[in-house]
C-alpha cells in the first residue's frame, strides 16, 4: 500500500470531504453527510491523506445510547487508492479507538445494491444480514453489518 497518513478528523475536514463524496460513490450522497457529523463526531472519525491530498475517510461514532456499540456511518477510499488495504486500515484504526472507548461491537449499514460495500464488510469479518425491509422507512431496505471488535 502507498504511504497514507491517518489521523483523527477535525470539523474543518468537512469542506474537503463533502466535495468528493458524490464522485467517490458514483451517485448523489451529499444529503447523507450533513456537517453535523464532522462537527460532533470528528473525535471518532478518521482522515487519510497521501501526496495527492485526501485519500480516504471514515465517519464513525460511539453510540450515545448503547455504551458497547460503535457505528460507522460512512467510509470511502479515493478511487485510484482502492484495493490496496486502505479501507481495512481505516476500519482497524476505528476499531482500536473504539476499543479504547470501551466499545465491543461495530455496526454499519448499506444499501442492498452496494455489492462492493457488502463484499468489503464480509471480508472484514462482519456478519451480513438483510435486506431488512423498510429499515429506513417504507421501501427503503438496508443491509446491516455487525462484528465484535
Ligand atoms: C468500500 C471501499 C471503502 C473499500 O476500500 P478499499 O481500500 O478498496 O478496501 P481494501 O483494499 O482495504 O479491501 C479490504 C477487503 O475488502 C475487499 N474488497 C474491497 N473492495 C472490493 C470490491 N470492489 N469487491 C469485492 N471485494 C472488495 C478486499 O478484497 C479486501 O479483502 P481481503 O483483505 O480479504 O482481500 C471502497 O471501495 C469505496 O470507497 N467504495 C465507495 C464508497 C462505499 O461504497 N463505501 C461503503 C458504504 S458506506
Amino acid at each position: 500500500m502507498a504511504a497514507h497518513e491517518i489521523r483523527r478528523a477535525e470539523p474543518a475536514d468537512y469542506d474537503d470531504v463533502i466535495v468528493v463524496v458524490d464522485n467517490w460513490w458514483g451517485r448523489a450522497m451529499v444529503d447523507k453527510l450533513p456537517r453535523m457529523f464532522l462537527d460532533h463526531f470528528h473525535r471518532t472519525s478518521l482522515i487519510a491523506t497521501d501526496e495527492a491530498g485526501i485519500s480516504g475517510f471514515l465517519i464513525g461514532f460511539g453510540s450515545p445510547s448503547d455504551d458497547l456499540t460503535a457505528h460507522i456511518h460512512f467510509v470511502a477510499v479515493r478511487p485510484d487508492a482502492r484495493k490496496f488495504g486502505l479501507g481495512r486500515t481505516l476500519y482497524d484504526e476505528f476499531f482500536a479507538l473504539s476499543r479504547d472507548d470501551g466499545r465491543k461491537i461495530a455496526t454499519a449499514i448499506t444499501s442492498p445494491s452496494n455489492y462492493t460495500s457488502i463484499d468489503f464488510h464480509r471480508s472484514l469479518g462482519f456478519t451480513v444480514a438483510g435486506p431488512v425491509r423498510n429499515y429506513n422507512g417504507p421501501g427503503r431496505s438496508q443491509i446491516t453489518f455487525e462484528r465484535p471488535i
